[in-house]
This record gives structure tokens, C-alpha cells and sequence, in this order.
């Protein structure tokens, strides 16, 4: 049960005074009775409550999937940078969506932005080893043997030894262009495994978190909700171990 005026306010139709103003104009209905009290309390998940004639739908999770593109940092606000929050619509941040794990700044594609603390939290989980692909290009030339020592695990900057990462070389060069599976979440982890190896990554984008996969029909900046069955795969890669 929630307060009607939450209620509305939550579902986008304005402030809790706007949603006050509705009422008093008659203009909702519970179950088919117009009701003008902000404080009648409904149960959100039976009652009908229209707006104007119109059914409001309920929900209490949002599940996005963005595209993210560069020169936005991963977080829900921030002092000096745009984040990934801020280029939501209003009807979607409502919600209070966070991504789930960041993306550096310069670090491009999939983002996944949700209210559902349970999910994001098992997502990122140590634990539950939910592999990431990443996309990137890499100053240098990567080799058999770089593909041997991430499937060793290498030692970061600070000492930590990873946990076996898979390599595959798109293109050697002087330029190389790889895809690299992790199944961990460490800062700057694709970078700095790289460094490990005397290399540099130059271009870095993210492809698939488990089984969801970044839909290429998003330009940089789009997003979409999932779909019921991109959510329930993902669910299921929480259960694996
Ligand atoms: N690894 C990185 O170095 N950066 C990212 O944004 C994601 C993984």
C-alpha cells in the first residue's frame, strides 16, 4: 500500500502539489471512484488508479541499457563532468536509476542503469564471476604470448594478480585490436592489465556484461529498457557461480 499522491509523484505526474491539484480537480479515479485525498493509501499492485481516463502503471524496477558514450563518468551526480544519469529523460530518472559498475570516462558502450539494488549488486558480485567482454584497441603488439599471460592472470600496478582473463586478437599491428573477457571489476582493470604487459590501451569499449549484450542499434547516447527476456537471462546469470 503507498499514499496516493507518492504514488502519482513516483509515476511522473508531477510534483507531489501538482499531484494535490489533480485530485482537487476530480480528475482521478481509484477503482472506477473519483477520490480527491492525497493521503487515501492504495494498494499499487490491485487497485486501478486512472489519471484523466488514463490507467497508470505501475512499477517499482527499471532496467536500461545505454550506450554510453564518451566524456560521461558512471555515476548518478558529479561536481565537474556530465554523468550518465543526467542524459536520461525525466520520465526515466524518476526511477532513480544508477549504473551498475562504472565505465571510465573515455570507456564507451554498454551501461546498464537500474533502481534494482539487488540485481546490481550481485551483478557485481566477486563472487558470482559474471564475465564482461570489452572491444579495444591496443598500442602495441599483442601476441600469443600476451594471450598466455592473461590466461595466467597478470599483476596490476598494486600488486593484485588477476584472475585469468581470455584474449582474442582481432588484428596484430603496431596497432592491435583484441576482445578480452574479464570476470572481475577492478578500477581501470583492462588498462591497467594491459600496462601490466608494457602496452597501452587506446580505445576501450564494453560489449557484453553475462548475457546481455550491447544492442548495436543504440547510437552513442541512446538507451533502451530491457527486454523480458534480456532481464530474466541476466537474472539467471546471477544464480550461476
Ligand atoms: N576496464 C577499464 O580499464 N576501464 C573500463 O572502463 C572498464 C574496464
Amino acid at each position: 500500500m503507498m499514499r496516493m499522491d507518492k504514488l502519482l509523484a513516483n509515476m511522473g505526474y508531477g510534483s507531489r502539489k501538482e499531484v494535490k491539484s489533480l485530485l482537487k480537480q476530480g480528475a482521478i479515479t481509484v477503482n472506477g471512484s473519483q477520490v480527491k485525498s492525497p493521503s487515501i493509501h492504495v494498494d499499487e499492485k490491485k487497485d486501478i488508479v486512472q489519471v484523466n481516463g488514463e490507467t497508470v502503471e505501475y512499477r517499482e524496477f527499471i532496467y536500461l541499457m545505454m550506450h554510453k558514450p564518451p566524456g560521461l563518468v558512471s555515476a548518478t551526480e558529479d561536481k565537474r563532468d556530465e554523468t550518465v544519469v543526467d542524459i536520461l529523460q525525466t520520465e526515466d530518472r524518476i526511477f532513480e536509476p544508477f549504473p551498475v559498475g562504472r565505465l571510465d570516462k573515455d570507456t564507451e558502450g554498454l551501461l546498464l542503469l537500474t533502481n534494482d539494488g539487488t540485481l546490481a549488486h550481485q551483478l557485481l558480485s566477486p563472487k558470482k564471476h559474471v564475465p564482461k567482454l570489452y572491444y579495444a584497441r591496443i598500442e602495441g603488439e599483442v601476441t600469443e604470448e600476451t594471450i598466455e599471460q592473461f590466461h595466467q592472470g597478470v599483476t596490476l600496478d598494486d600488486g593484485y594478480e588477476t584472475k585469468p582473463a581470455i584474449l582474442n586478437i582481432l588484428e596484430a599491428g603496431s596497432v592491435s585490436e583484441i576482445e578480452v573477457t574479464i570476470t572481475e571489476g577492478k578500477f581501470h582493470q583492462v588498462k591497467r592489465m594491459f600496462e601490466a604487459v608494457g602496452m597501452e590501451v587506446v580505445y576501450l569499449k564494453r560489449l557484453r556484461m553475462g548475457s546481455l549484450e550491447l544492442d548495436e542499434d543504440l547510437e552513442l547516447g541512446e538507451y533502451r529498457e530491457l527486454s523480458d527476456d534480456e532481464l530474466s537471462k541476466l537474472i539467471q546469470d546471477t544464480k550461476k557461480s
